[in-house]
């Protein structure tokens, strides 16, 4: 098992300034930033990191979305980083989302959630190499 997992705050939670209520919550909860960046996607950006959703309906609004403002970006490390951060994040929507969990307490809508967490060890690794090289970690 892997001990990292990968993060993204998304557009809506930037602009609403909860960027650093979820980064103190996340740090918090015991996980330590190997990496982090302020930035904004393209489309085409988004398009490729969401490219597993390319046949689901939501697709297109999910790509406007992810790039309509700025997001960060984190590489995040704990024992059981993946399953660790799924679970303070809450569920996909927020209105079945935990007490006390990130997306109940800062999200609005299963479209715009706050942030992202990675499903599985494979896909963290995948995600963190698409934003940040070696040599931004922090190891
Ligand atoms: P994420 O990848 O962002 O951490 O979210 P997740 O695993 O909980 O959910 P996933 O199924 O991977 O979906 C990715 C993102 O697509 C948007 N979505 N919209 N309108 C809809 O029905 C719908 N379903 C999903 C959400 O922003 C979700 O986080
Ligand atoms: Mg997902």
């Amino acid at each position: 098992m892997s001990n990292v997992t990968f993060t993204m705050i998304k557009p809506d939670a930037t602009g609403k300034l909860y960027t650093g209520a979820i980064i103190d919550r996340i740090i918090k909860n015991g996980f330590t930033i190997q990496a982090m960046k302020w930035t904004k996607l393209t489309k085409e950006q988004a398009g490729a990191f969401y490219a597993v959703h390319k046949e689901r309906p939501f697709y297109g609004e999910l790509v406007e979305f992810m790039s309509s403002g700025p997001i960060v970006a984190a590489i995040l490390e704990k024992e059981n980083a993946v399953a660790d951060f799924r679970k303070l994040i809450g569920a996909t929507n927020p209105a079945q989302a935990d007490e006390g969990t990130i997306r109940k307490d800062f999200a609005a809508s299963v479209g715009e959630n706050a942030v992202h967490g990675s499903d599985s060890d494979e896909n963290a690794a995948i995600e963190s190499s698409f934003f940040f090289s070696q040599l931004e970690r922090f190891l």
